[in-house]
C-alpha cells in the first residue's frame, strides 16, 4: 500500500519549529493590542462571489488560484485565498459601521491558493493581518491611518528581530484614476507588447497592471519606459500620498517610492505597500497591503474606507530561521534522578519548577549519570541532580552547561537560580 503524504503545497509544522510560530503569534498579538486592535475570526469557507466581487475576477487569485467547490447545486464555496474580503463582509454583516467608530481588527490564520509551490510559496499558508475600517466621519480616509499602520509594522518587525527590510510604497490612486491609467497603459503597451514575454502578452489583454510585476530581464527596458501611474493620479491622491510620506519621515520609518508597485488585488485605492526582505530569495515579499476605500461598497455595504495588510507568516518564519534567531528550544533544566527509586521525587521537583513557569525536561532514574549529562546537554541549559542525599538535605547539585559551572543550591532557591541562568543565555 502506498504511504499517504500531506497534500502538495501543504505541510505539517512540527516542534521545535512550532515554538517559533507561537512566539511570532504572541509577539504580533502583543503589538496589535498596544495599537488597540481586537481579534476577528472569520470562516475559512466563503461564498465564491465574495472574492469575485472583492478581489476581482481578472486577478490571478480569482481567475486561477482558488479552491472552489459546489457542495450542492447552485452553491459555490471557496476556501479563502485572503482575508480582507471576509473581514469587510463581516463588517457589513454585523453593521460595525453603526458604532461610528473605526474598527481595528486583526487576524491570524490559514489561506489557500493553488499556486506553484516553491520555497516561501505554499498552497496552504498563514497570514497575520490587520484592517482599519470605518465610516469617513471616523477618519478612516486619513493618511495618518496609513502612516500608523506602517509604523506599527516597522515596530512589529523590530520586536521580532527582523532588520534589513525595505518598505516599498506607492499610490494607485482613486477609483477613477486607476481605470484612466489602465487605459493609458493599454495604449502604451500596444506597439511593444509583441516583443515581450508570454505572460506579459496575456496580461496586456486581461489585466495590464500586472505587466508592471514582470521579472523577465529582457522586458525590463520596455517596462521602464511605460507611463507611470503617478502621472494619472488626481491632486487629492497625490496630496494623500505626500502626507503619508511626511508622517513616516516624522517618525523615522524609511521607505522607497516604487512606481511599479500596483499589487495583485483589484480592491486597492491610493496607498499600496510591501515590505521585502533580502533573505527570502525569489518570494521576497514579507507582507503586503494597502488602502481599499471602495471595497465595502463593491460588496453592497455602506461607504467604509479602509487600510490593512497581511504578513506571510511562513515567510516570517523563514526569515527568522535564516537569521538564526530561533526562539530558544532548550528547557531551563533537565532533572536527573539517580536510580529508579528517585523517579517519583524527580516528578515532584519537576512539578514544582514548572509551577514557577519554567520549562523542564524530566530524565529517568535508569540512566547512568554519563547518559543523563549527555541527554541533559542536548535538551536543557542546566542539569539538576537528584539523589537520595539531595532529597534528604534539600540541597541540590546543578551544572550549567554553557559555563561548565557546577554549584549547590537549596531547593527553595532553585527556581530563581535557574531563571537567572536562563536570562544569561538569552
Ligand atoms: P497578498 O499580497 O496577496 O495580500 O498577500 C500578503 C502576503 O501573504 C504576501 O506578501 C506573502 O508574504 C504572503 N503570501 C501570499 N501568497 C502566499 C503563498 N502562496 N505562500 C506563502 N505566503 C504567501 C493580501 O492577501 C491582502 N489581503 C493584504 C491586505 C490586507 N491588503 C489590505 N489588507
Amino acid at each position: 500500500m502506498s504511504v499517504l503524504q500531506a497534500v502538495r503545497g501543504t505541510r505539517d509544522l512540527l516542534p521545535p519549529e512550532t515554538a517559533l510560530w507561537n512566539h511570532i503569534d504572541a509577539t504580533a498579538r502583543r503589538v496589535f493590542e498596544r495599537y488597540s486592535f481586537g481579534e476577528i475570526r472569520t470562516p475559512i469557507l466563503e461564498e465564491t462571489q465574495l472574492f469575485a466581487r472583492g478581489v476581482g475576477e481578472e486577478t490571478d487569485i480569482v481567475s486561477k488560484e482558488m479552491y472552489t467547490f459546489t457542495p450542492e447545486p447552485g452553491q459555490s464555496l471557496t476556501m479563502r485565498p485572503e482575508n480582507t474580503a471576509g473581514v469587510v463582509r463581516a463588517y457589513i454583516e454585523h453593521q460595525l459601521g453603526e458604532t461610528g467608530q473605526l474598527q481595528k481588527l486583526y487576524y491570524i490564520g490559514p489561506q489557500f491558493r493553488r499556486e506553484r509551490p516553491q520555497k516561501g510559496r505554499y498552497r496552504q499558508f498563514f497570514q497575520i493581518g490587520a484592517e482599519v475600517i470605518g465610516p469617513p466621519s471616523a477618519g478612516s480616509e486619513s493618511p495618518l491611518r496609513d502612516a500608523e499602520v506602517l509604523e506599527m509594522l516597522a515596530t512589529l518587525l523590530s520586536e521580532l528581530g527582523i532588520s534589513g527590510w525595505k518598505l516599498l510604497l506607492n499610490s494607485v490612486g482613486s477609483a477613477t484614476d486607476r481605470p484612466r491609467y489602465v487605459q493609458t497603459l493599454r495604449a502604451a503597451l500596444e506597439p511593444v507588447v509583441s516583443s515581450m514575454c508570454e505572460d506579459c502578452q496575456r496580461r496586456a489583454v486581461t489585466n495590464p497592471l500586472r505587466v508592471l510585476d514582470c521579472k523577465h530581464a529582457e522586458d525590463q527596458p520596455i517596462i521602464a519606459k511605460l507611463p507611470r501611474i503617478w502621472d494619472s493620479l488626481d491632486e487629492g491622491s497625490k496630496e494623500h500620498f505626500a502626507t503619508v510620506c511626511a508622517a513616516l519621515d516624522a517618525c523615522g520609518v524609511p521607505y522607497e517610492h516604487d512606481h511599479r508597485l500596483v499589487r495583485g488585488l483589484d480592491y486597492y485605492t491610493r496607498t499600496t505597500f510591501e515590505f521585502v526582505s533580502g533573505d527570502l530569495g525569489a518570494q521576497n515579499a514579507l507582507l503586503g497591503g494597502g488602502r481599499y476605500d471602495g471595497l465595502s461598497e463593491a460588496l453592497g455595504g455602506p461607504r467604509a474606507p479602509g487600510i490593512g495588510f497581511a504578513i506571510g507568516e511562513d515567510r516570517l518564519v523563514l526569515s527568522l530561521q535564516a537569521r538564526n534567531k530561533q526562539a530558544s528550544q532548550l528547557a531551563a533544566a533537565y532533572i536527573a534522578p539517580l536510580g529508579d527509586r528517585m523517579n517519583p521525587a524527580a516528578l515532584v521537583l519537576a512539578r514544582e519548577l514548572r509551577a514557577l513557569g519554567l520549562r523542564v525536561e524530566l530524565g529517568d532514574g535508569s540512566f547512568r549519570l554519563k547518559k543523563s549529562f549527555e541527554t541533559g546537554n542536548k535538551l536543557a541549559y542546566s542539569i539538576v541532580i537528584l539523589g537520595e542525599d539531595e532529597a534528604a538535605s534539600g540541597i541540590l547539585t546543578v551544572k550549567h552547561f554553557a559555563s561548565a559551572e557546577q554549584f549547590k543550591v537549596s531547593r527553595a532557591e532553585l527556581g530563581q537560580k535557574l531563571s537567572a541562568l536562563l536570562n544569561s543565555n538569552n
